[in-house]
């Protein structure tokens, strides 16, 4: 009688994960990490279920970490000159001249991680190994990464999460395995527990809430390494122009656009604490807040560093969804779509008294004109498309009495 209780209770699971493979999403915990403010989510891997935390980086090509101390008997690496390796976009043949262990081993797929704190490329080998992400995923392919080169991460994480538009992006290999439409969202907790999700769209409550705009590529790869001719992976959106309070500014629209260079145009980052634009936005859009700000009788006070626009945190109102200053609006392609950034988006508060505009110089030649940061997507639920190649995106939750904690 005991062994029958046994099976059944093993197969049990089994049932209700296969059928629950093909309708829903497979969701992934994000947290934020209060030193960095980088957010990470938790994955496992490997035969002994290493727990692994990854920082999100949509940018990013492909999952990564560092496998000094990993032990894993599905561990496999991937052989140079294999289609695997072709699919990676694998650079050469890589060995190693240690004792053998994943990591280092001969005659493998050249990888080229990239850790954006360091600003560092490290040259190492692809592999593959059973990712447990809710679900068993068979032979997920990632880059190792030497543990020296962890520098800069969220004290706790070992890798990178890469999210950009590659054939062996996190989501692009779950979506594969499961057979799910090409989708993903991320939900950026400002606290608690937000929300990775890969596979079918939102449901009703929240699809309603969500404008659409189209992603964009930009024509030259803004990877560090890459052959000419590549396009960048990561995701870029057509903004037109920037509101403050309802008033456009007046820029270049050249600023706005991606020319043959790939330079110019507007993405995402979830790496970048802050939006950066460039100079000759940045500094009609700092004048432009501070004189509406001073309209709604906020007092400026001295800048602190990186910031360059701040404020007496006492003159500032609040309410639920954040601080009450001038709204910004990104303006987007068709009738009447932007994307509004309210107070909890574009304010942080320094200490009890001083209260910042969170955007920052990004320079006056930067190869990407705005460059959406991190802090700007907090409480924001953002869906990308890659069947449709659309983003979309709900604005602050907060007004709705929402959050990416509270979904
Ligand atoms: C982001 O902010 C955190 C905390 O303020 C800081 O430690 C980190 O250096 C910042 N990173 C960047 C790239 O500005
Ligand atoms: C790689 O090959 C070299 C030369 O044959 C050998 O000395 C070395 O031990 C091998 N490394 C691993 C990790 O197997
Ligand atoms: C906001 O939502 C919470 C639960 O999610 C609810 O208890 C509360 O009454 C709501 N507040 C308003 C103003 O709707």
């Amino acid at each position: 009688m005991a062994s029958f209780h046994y099976s059944l209770l093993f197969l049990l699971p089994i049932l209700i994960i296969s059928a629950s493979n093909a309708q829903t999403p497979i969701t992934l915990p994000i947290q934020k990490d209060p030193k960095t403010t980088q957010f990470y989510t938790t994955i496992q891997m490997g035969s002994n279920r290493a727990t692994i935390n990854t920082v999100i980086d949509l940018g990013g090509p492909f999952l990564w970490f560092s496998c000094n101390d990993y032990v894993s008997n599905t561990y496999a690496p991937i052989p140079c000159g294999s289609a695997k390796c072709e699919v990676a976009k694998g650079i050469g043949c890589v060995g190693c001249n240690l004792p053998p262990r994943p990591g280092c081993t001969n005659d493998t797929c050249g990888a080229s991680p990239y850790n954006p704190y360091l600003d560092m490329l490290v040259s190492q080998g692809f592999a593959e190994d059973t990712l447990y992400a809710k679900n068993r995923v068979p032979q997920f392919l990632f880059s190792c990464m030497d543990k020296d080169f962890l520098e800069g991460l969220a004290s706790g994480a070992t890798g990178m999460l890469g999210l950009a538009r590659t054939e062996i992006s996190f989501h692009k290999q779950v979506v594969g395995k499961f057979n799910l439409p090409h989708k993903f969202s991320l939900c950026f907790p400002s606290s608690g527990i937000g929300k990775l999700s890969i596979g079918p769209g939102s449901g009703p409550a929240i699809s309603k809430l969500l404008k659409t705009t189209p992603l964009i590529i930009n024509p030259v790869s803004t990877y560090p390494i890459y052959v000419t001719g590549d396009p960048s992976d990561e995701y870029f959106i057509d903004v037109k122009s920037i509101r403050v309070n309802g008033e456009e500014l007046s820029v270049k629209n050249s600023y706005f656009s991606i020319d043959e260079n790939g330079v110019g145009g507007t993405k995402i980052s979830t790496i970048r604490n802050f939006t950066a634009l460039h100079n000759s936005i940045y500094k009609p859009f700092t004048r432009a807040f501070v004189k509406a700000a001073a309209n709604m009788k906020i007092k400026s006070v001295a800048a602190v560093n990186p910031f360059r626009a701040c404020f007496s945190s006492d003159s500032i109102s609040k309410n639920p969804s954040g601080p009450l200053v001038p709204d910004i609006d990104l303006v987007l392609p068709g009738k009447d779509v932007y994307w509004r950034i309210k107070g909890a988006n574009s304010m942080v508060e320094i200490d009890r008294k001083i209260t910042c505009l969170g955007f920052v110089d990004g320079g006056s030649n930067p190869r990407t004109s705005v460059v959406i940061g991190a802090h700007q997507l907090e409480d924001n639920f953002l869906e990308f498309d890659l069947v449709k190649s659309q983003l979309r995106f709900s604005s602050s939750l907060l007004t709705q009495n929402k959050s990416c904690s509270r979904l």
